[in-house]
Order: C-alpha cells, then structure tokens, then sequence
C-alpha cells in the first residue's frame, strides 16, 4: 500500500450552463454547454473511523448515507480502490453555492470536487478521461443515462460543443454573453424528464424525432453565431430551442411564466436550462446593465433565486 503524506485536501468545480440542445444531445445530438461561475468546494481530512460526511444534503457516516446520494458512495468507493486505500479514515465535507437538482449540474460538479480532493489526498495523477469515468459512477445514479455533457462541462473552463462518443470541441466566443440565469425553487428531475422524453419517444417517434432534429439545426445554427458574435441570432435560437423543449414535454409553467417576463424585458432569447421540470431558465441580455434590469424583473415575478454575470468576466452578480 502506498504512503500517505498529505493530511487533507480541498478541491473545487465548478457548475454549468446548457446553453442548446439538452435532451437532444441524450440521443446523439449535439449541445453547447458553458461554465456557469457557481462553485463547490470539498475538503477531505484524513481521520480514523469510518468515512464521515459533512454537507447541508446529509452529515453523518458513509453507510446511512441518503438514496440520493448512493452515486457519491459508489464513485467514492471505486475512486479509493483504483488509488488502492481502504474504504475508510476519511472525513469530506462538502461545501456548495450550487442548489441541487435546478440543471446546474450539482450532482457532477460535487463528484469532481471529491474525485480531485481524493487523487489530490494520496498524491495521485488524475487525467481528465478518468476524472470523467469516475464522475460518470455517480452520474449514472442520479440521471439514468447522462449523455455526460454535464461532466465534460464541469472539467472544462471553456464553453464546449458537446456530441457522445465524439471529440469534444472548446468554442471561441466572438463577442462577449451577458445571461441571466433564475431559479423556479422547484427541484428539476433530470432521471424523469430524461424518462418522459423516451416514453414519448416511444408513443409519437415520428413527432419526437423531428424535435430532436430540428434542435440538432439549432445548436449547428447557434455555433456560428457565437463564434461570429451574433448574440441576436443566438437569441432568437433560444427561443426557437425552447418551443422544442416544450414539444418533448420537459417546460413547466413556471419556466414558462419566467421565460416570458424575460421576453417582455426585451431579452434577446430565453429557455430553459438542464433536465427541466423545474429547475432554471437561462435569457440572454444585450448587456450587463440589460442582464441586471431582466434579473430584476425575474426577482419581483417569483424566482427564488437569480444570478447574472457576463462570459467575459465570469464573476456572478445577483440583483439588488
Ligand atoms: C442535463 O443537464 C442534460 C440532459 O440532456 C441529460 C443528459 O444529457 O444527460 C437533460
């Protein structure tokens, strides 16, 4: 067994943004995804007993850990045996801005933060293809089965294009985005919309299939005019994007009610963001001044919660 040195570690990941084509990329579509400035940190402390969890979801010992975290356990589990150390003598503590299950991808940003935390612990070389792998354990949990854009996401620091089984593309943004993003306050269920998208597949293929086409000619769309910096074209995407969304049944009438406000603040694109059925919706301003008046705006008309931040700076504001 190897020596262990370092006593503790902390590490971070961030959140992220899907900016076109969730869902659609589940089957082989593509998607554009972006980091989203949101972050959690974990520490992990080296102490005797079996492993201890601190978080605001659950605190207390690996083995009554909750259901909705069974995924963190096996990803731990398979984490401590490829590094060959003991499933024990460990405390982490998790500590997250993320809100969970609003399609920030908290579930994947969390299992990086403690993958990286536990190579980083017992001085071990971690490459991103087995970051992703391990990461994808828990993800398997919560989602069903991820298409794995919220990983690849999460351990990029560039706004990616995003197609399974192929090569993952860092896109270059040819004019500054300013998005707004707000919260429902509804947790979003990623496994069931995931699961109606394919049960409706299954009854209305014909229906389906053209969405996930016509999404498919949206995110194609959406490349070009973020490489040329063409945020109106990108707006009206958004929009187009989102009807889809709502044809594969995963909009709610909340997002659609906080879509709509963004529209009437004269955004140049909305819809909502990840598994949907809660969760959050994203609108693109024409500037920051104009991403903090539709901010405002969604405040007053009953989002929980509501940040924006410009892709140029990556610092994240909240409305006043
Ligand atoms: C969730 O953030 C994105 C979905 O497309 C699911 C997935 O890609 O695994 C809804």
């Amino acid at each position: 067994m190897r020596t262990v040195s370092t006593k503790s570690a902390i590490c971070e990941a961030h959140s992220k943004l899907i900016l076109v084509g969730e869902h659609a990329v589940v089957y082989g579509k593509p998607a554009i995804a972006i980091p989203f400035p949101l972050k959690v940190r974990v520490i992990i402390q080296k102490a005797v007993g079996p492993i201890m969890f601190e978080s605001s979801i659950y605190t207390g010992p690996i083995d009554k850990i909750p259901a909705k975290m069974e995924g963190i356990k096996a990803c731990i589990e398979e984490t401590l045996r490829y590094a060959n150390q003991p499933f024990e003598n460990l405390r982490i503590r998790i500590d997250s801005d993320i809100p969970l299950g609003r399609g920030l991808g908290s579930s994947a940003a969390i299992a990086i933060a403690i993958v990286r935390s536990l190579f980083s612990l017992f001085e071990q070389k971690l490459s991103k293809e087995h970051l992703f792998s391990l990461v994808q354990i828990a993800e398997t949990y919560a989602h069903g089965k991820p298409s794995g854009i919220d990983t690849v996401a999460e351990i990029s620091e560039h706004p990616i294009w995003f197609q399974k089984e192929k090569e993952i593309v860092p896109l270059t943004i040819g004019r500054p985005l300013y998005i707004v993003v707000a919260d429902t306050g509804r947790n979003g269920d990623t496994h069931t919309a995931v699961d109606n998208v394919r049960k409706r597949y299954a009854s209305e293929t014909a229906k389906v299939q053209n969405s996930l086409d016509e999404i498919a000619r949206i995110v194609e769309l959406a490349r070009e005019a973020i490489l040329n910096g063409d945020i109106y074209l990108l707006g009206d995407l958004l929009y187009r994007n989102q009807e889809e969304l709502k044809i594969l049944g995963v909009s709610d009438d909340e997002l659609n009610h906080l879509i709509d406000i963004a529209r009437n603040e004269g955004a140049l694109g909305a819809k909502l963001t990840g598994g949907g059925l809660g969760g959050c919706m994203l609108a693109l301003g024409k500037s920051l001044e104009h991403a903090e008046v539709i901010a405002k705006r969604l405040m007053d008309s009953g989002a929980s919660n509501v940040w924006y931040f410009s892709t140029e700076e990556n610092i994240l504001y909240s409305p006043k």
